[in-house]
């Protein structure tokens, strides 16, 4: 079995623990009455069952019979909405680490084709990086309170679902 197909059948799992991971938050801004952190939280949610399946797809497609093992439980509390998207950088950065440890063995391996798959995820996570710094910047800003977070709240409510995996150049 192909060394690089079996770590990304790892990364398949992962991926489905960060949508599990944000929909832990998302009932945490709910709970909290912060509807648009939750909202915005729900599509981050969302975002991670399209690398999952990304990810499964691209495995099929190489033939590789995919292994779905447990989903560990995420943490169900946390201090604050700071706290939360401190929380999600983190792990963020953690997942960056495992795609660029994918891309790595790849590489060693002389999988081409794997290679130019996981382009794609090297790209998204500067973003997703990013998405959860600006919030961990705002929430700094603002002191996490008052009415600085009633408006970052109405601002995060807008946030719309696209799946990003299914555009043209999503390789
Ligand atoms: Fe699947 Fe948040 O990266």
């Amino acid at each position: 079995m192909s060394k690089v197909l079996a770590a990304l059948n790892d990364q398949v799992i992962r991926e489905f623990y960060s949508a599990y991971l944000y929909l832990a938050m998302t009932t945490y801004f709910a709970d909290a009455g912060l509807p648009g952190f939750a909202n915005w939280m729900r599509v981050q949610a969302k975002e991670e069952v399209t690398h999952a399946n990304k990810m499964y797809d691209y495995l099929l497609s190489r033939g590789h019979k995919v292994v779905l093992g447990a989903i560990d439980a995420p943490p169900a509390s946390w201090k604050s909405a700071l706290d939360v998207m401190k929380a999600g950088l983190a792990h963020e950065q953690k997942v960056t680490g495992y795609i660029n440890d994918l891309a790595s063995l790849a590489v060693k391996e002389k999988d081409h084709a794997t290679q130019i798959f996981l382009n794609w995820f090297v790209t998204e996570q500067v973003e997703e990086e990013q998405n959860f710094t600006d919030l961990v910047n705002a929430l700094s800003l603002i002191k996490g309170e008052g009415q600085g977070l009633l408006m970052l709240d109405r601002e995060l409510a807008g946030r719309t679902f696209t799946d990003a995996t299914a555009t043209a150049d999503a390789g």
